[in-house]
């Protein structure tokens, strides 16, 4: 490697060190999903403004208060990423004209008192800046107020710049999800609204 890359790639982590940390939480496990193409979308708004990571979440098992007593791995995994974060875009499907059960169920488990002799006390999502943008052919708008009562209800400061997004006819048969111009638009408004909030 040349100097001049080295000196370039010490300015790019420096860059990176002074950058927001976003985590990114896919609410589809679904291999190919259109909200996962999303939020790449949203990935490429952010470049060179705030690093981006995207939660693994798919072990966390469905809630037990039996199971709080010793938190599954894969439950303190999440936490300590949503610790490590300035905020969580969640990029969400609607399912029955609603928030995905199993999107819910992990907003339970990162809801919970990081310290269990205080039920009341500091969870993982304390005070955290959050917004949702949602792709769905229907339900947009009854799933995202479910979204903009439960997350200021689990005390996180919530950006309400949803973007809406429908899936592209084609994208049921090439898989391949298209976003129009003014829902790019809108993303880009949202992380605006997001990095505003942050920094
Ligand atoms: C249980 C279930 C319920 C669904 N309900 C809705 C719905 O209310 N509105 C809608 O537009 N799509 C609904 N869908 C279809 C999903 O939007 C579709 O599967 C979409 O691809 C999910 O997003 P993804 O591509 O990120 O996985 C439902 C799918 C499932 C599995």
């Amino acid at each position: 490697m040349s100097i001049l890359d080295t000196i370039k790639n010490i300015f790019k982590k420096e860059e990176e060190i002074q950058m927001k940390n976003i985590l990114f939480v896919v609410g589809s496990l679904r291999e190919g999903s259109f909200n996962h193409q999303q939020a790449q979308n949203a990935e490429k708004i952010l470049e060179g403004k705030a690093n981006v990571t995207y939660l693994d979440w798919s072990q966390v098992p469905v809630f037990s208060q039996d199971l709080e007593g010793q938190t599954p791995e894969a439950v303190k995994a999440a936490r300590e990423a949503v610790l490590a974060a300035d905020a969580v875009w969640f990029f969400s499907p609607v399912y029955n004209f609603a928030i995905p059960g199993s999107v819910k169920n992990l907003i339970d488990w990162l809801s919970r008192a990081l310290d269990l002799s205080d039920t009341t006390g500091v969870s993982a999502l304390q005070d955290k800046v959050t917004t949702v943008s949602l792709v769905a052919n229907g339900g947009h708008e009854q799933a995202a107020d479910q979204y903009r009562s439960l997350l200021p209800f689990v005390r996180t400061q919530f950006v309400d710049e949803l973007t809406f997004a429908r899936v592209n006819d084609s994208a049921w048969a090439d898989g391949k999800f298209i976003a129009e111009e003014d829902v790019l638009a809108q993303l880009t408004k949202q992380a605006d609204a997001l990095l505003a909030a942050i920094n």
